[in-house]
């Protein structure tokens, strides 16, 4: 594996993580607010707005930051892309 799949695994890897608590409290926050199930106990629905607000910019950040280099590399592992060449 060159160092630049390398560098793009890790970066898969480690964004996964932060994005797992992230993706459930934006799910909750949401539920919270459409009453559902009754999350609506568990805060009140204009706190939950102000959370729900304030993941959105972190969310797409890491959703890009995972799944982008998660997109190159599955296609070079199907040969859509050629291997770059070990440096
Ligand atoms: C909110 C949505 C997502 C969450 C919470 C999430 C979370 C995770 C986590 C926790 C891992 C394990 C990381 C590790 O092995 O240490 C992982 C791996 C992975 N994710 Fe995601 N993921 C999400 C969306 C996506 C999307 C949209 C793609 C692709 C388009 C993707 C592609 C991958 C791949 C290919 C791996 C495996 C990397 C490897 O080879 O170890 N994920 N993800």
């Amino acid at each position: 594996m060159n160092k630049l799949n390398f560098i793009l695994l890790k970066t898969v890897r480690c964004s996964g993580w932060p994005l797992l608590p992230l993706i459930l409290l934006f799910l909750l926050t949401g539920y919270i607010m459409d009453g559902r199930y009754g999350f609506s106990r568990v805060m009140d629905e204009k706190s939950a707005l102000t959370f729900h607000r304030m993941l959105h910019v972190p969310l797409i950040v890491l959703v890009l930051v995972h799944s982008v280099p998660a997109v190159y590399l599955a296609m070079q592992r199907w040969g859509w892309i050629k291997h770059r060449e070990e440096l």
